[in-house]
């Protein structure tokens, strides 16, 4: 599986569970190729990837209206923005920054305009910018997103990205996150913790990757502790959960009852200082 399929894949699970996650554009993206895909995860990694992605989506949904219904407004910069659609689902005083590799934002800008066009959309001002995060220097990255950011505060979301990267990009993403936002700005953040690497259930992720790697698209793979948060300069680490716990608030019909057997994600809101 390529890198851009995984976007494809999550904004599939968000339209299996619409009411738990809240995004009912997601579904414009479906498309038999990535529908072919999904029950073997299902069935070889874990039945719960669909709710949990879902839930995932819920608390960023969650957080950024809070967020942006509290400042009414402001900027959005989404970080290996895939096909998520938060810009359609907030409020059209909020202006989004996607970001993501060429052809993901060339392809994902073509349909957006034809949606937008075609109704099927809400108007909403977005800009797209193709970055790839390994090769760029701090400095790159900033000079090309500062000029764009027009209107405070801004909620930067770095979702389902951070187990493809390395930590020393990571750590590069996070210095330029300090450059361009400013006290009191937030960043929501997902990792896995490294606990997570001794469940089966990881393994058999991993070997779900390695066995579809068709293409050597290489990836790190990366796992992150609690205590990496804490201690990032330049900001406090306000709310952190998972999804198990997530699932208990919105979604206990399923019946998620051991985090050892599902991909308990973490999800992170940090203030910059
Ligand atoms: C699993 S998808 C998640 C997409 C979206 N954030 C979501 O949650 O729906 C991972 C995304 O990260 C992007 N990505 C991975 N490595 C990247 C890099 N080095 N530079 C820019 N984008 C990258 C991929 O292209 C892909 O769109």
């Amino acid at each position: 599986m390529q890198i851009h399929e995984t976007a494809f894949v999550v904004s599939t699970y968000r339209s299996h569970y619409e009411d738990i996650s809240k995004d009912i554009y997601a579904k414009l993206w479906n498309n038999p190729s990535t529908d072919s895909l999904i029950p073997e995860i299902l069935e070889n990694v874990s039945a719960y990837e669909a709710i949990l992605h879902s839930l995932r989506n819920r608390f960023f949904y969650e957080s950024m209206k809070y967020f942006f219904e509290s400042n009414k407004g402001g900027t959005l910069i989404n970080f290996g923005s895939g096909f998520s659609m938060y810009q359609f689902l907030m409020d059209d005083n909020v202006s989004t920054i996607e970001i993501d590799k060429k052809d993901i934002i060339d392809y994902k800008k073509k349909k957006i305009d034809q949606w937008i066009q075609e109704k099927k959309l809400p108007n909403r001002h977005i800009l797209y910018v193709s970055l790839d995060f390994n090769t760029l220097s701090e400095e790159e990255i900033v000079e090309s997103l500062k000029p764009y950011i027009k209107k405070g505060p801004v909620f930067i979301l770095l979702e389902g990205v951070l187990f493809f990267l390395d930590r020393q990009t990571t750590k590069k993403l996070f210095k330029v996150f300090k450059n361009i936002q400013r006290s009191g700005d937030i960043v929501g953040s997902v990792s896995y913790l490294p606990e997570i690497e001794n469940t089966e259930v990881y393994k058999r992720l991993l070997h779900y990757f390695d066995s579809h790697n068709d293409t050597n698209d290489s990836f790190s793979h990366q796992t992150i502790s609690n205590s990496y948060y804490e201690n990032i300069d330049g900001y406090t680490l306000k709310e952190q959960v998972d999804e198990y716990s997530l699932a208990k608030t919105y979604a206990s019909e399923f019946g998620i009852n051991d985090k050892n057997q599902i991909l308990n994600e973490h999800l992170y809101l940090l203030e910059r200082d």
